[in-house]
């Protein structure tokens, strides 16, 4: 089985970002055969185009997922711009890919209308993606809820190029975490690095302090009964919780749970389970990165270029 999943160094990880996708990847870089978790650095060009701030956001965040528990020794850790593979392979399945799929893809909606350029490359970054799989013989690709479109997307093409070329291409799955698929921002909607609604998992106490408190609540009194279901609090502080003691905080917010008292108790939760990887992440150096970088990009490589090797013959360019 192999398992494989991309990240965006678009900005500071998040909350959302640990339990809909890191947490999932990193148990199965115990379990599967082989498993890849990589920077997808050539996505991230469609949301951010100032030097300086991929430059940072790329390093911090192959330092984050080391700090998280993403060991090199396990899973192949990349980035994605050093395999240009990626590049060739999108190219080739682009040719396949009628307009309407694209035109039907949400995230791409969404990312226009939350005030992203409506560039070619945004339009298209469902097939790099679709590269980013395949190239790898994927089986799974554990994903939030945001991402499954995109999978599904991923799937209809490999089958597409199969009906077409023979059988070259492995056809993934996506694989979705209910409890933790859309992990609520501090503003009600989904957390993204794009809403400035995120907390994130590596900034200072006092910003982390200031996103906990400036959660959105409703208007409800100190004491009345509040509901679960709708608060954005309790939403964030169950992912830490065993199903018994979450079934416990959601009474307890039944029975009146004031918000400001359910905030301390989620920044100090969020402190205590966050406190190792937080340590972890400040002994680490720019040097590190690179270090598992190159590596990854070697042992990424070796497969990347089997695959291509399969797919130019199809295709007849070889
Ligand atoms: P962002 O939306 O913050 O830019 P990415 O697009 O880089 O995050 O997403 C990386 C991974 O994290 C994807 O698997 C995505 O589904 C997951 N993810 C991002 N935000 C959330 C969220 N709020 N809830 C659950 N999973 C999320
Ligand atoms: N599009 C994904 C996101 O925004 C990131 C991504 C790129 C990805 N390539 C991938 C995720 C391949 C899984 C597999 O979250």
């Amino acid at each position: 089985m192999r398992v494989l999943s991309g990240i965006q160094p678009s900005g500071a990880l998040h909350l959302g970002n640990y339990f809909g996708s890191m947490r999932p990847n990193l148990e199965w870089q115990d379990k599967a055969e082989q498993s890849f978790y990589f920077v997808v650095d050539l996505h991230a060009l469609t949301s951010v185009q100032d030097r300086n701030q991929l430059r940072q956001s790329r390093i911090d965040c192959i330092l984050d997922l080391l700090a998280c528990g993403f060991d090199p020794k396990k899973a192949i850790i990349f980035y994605q711009s050093h395999i240009p593979e990626h590049a060739e392979l999108m190219w080739i399945l682009s040719t396949l890919v009628p307009m309407g799929m694209l035109e039907r893809a949400v995230s791409y909606k969404d990312k226009v209308s939350k005030g992203l350029s409506a560039s070619v490359g945004l339009f298209t970054y469902p097939v790099l993606m679709a590269a980013d799989i395949l190239l790898y013989d994927t089986n799974l690709v554990p994903v939030g809820k945001d991402q499954k479109q995109h999978v599904e997307i991923a799937r209809d093409i490999a089958i597409k190029f199969n009906n077409t070329y023979g059988d070259v291409l492995v056809v993934p799955e996506p694989q979705i975490h209910e409890d933790v698929a859309v992990v609520p921002g501090t503003d009600g909607q989904k957390m993204s690095k794009s809403y400035g609604n995120t907390i994130p998992l590596f900034g200072d106490d006092a910003s982390i302090k200031k996103s906990i408190m400036g959660i959105v609540t409703d208007s409800k009194g100190m004491n009345d009964p509040k509901d679960p279901e709708t608060c954005v609090i309790y939403q964030m502080h169950k992912l830490f919780l065993s199903p018994e003691d979450a079934r416990a905080l959601g009474d307890e917010y039944r029975n009146g749970l004031p918000y400001g008292e359910g905030k301390k108790r989620l920044l100090s939760t969020y402190m205590e389970y966050f406190r190792p990887m937080r340590e972890k992440r400040m002994k680490l150096k720019e040097k590190d990165a690179m270090e598992v970088a190159a590596m990854g990009a070697k042992r990424a490589k070796s497969v990347a270029v089997g695959t291509m090797v399969k797919v130019r013959a199809a295709v007849g360019l070889l």
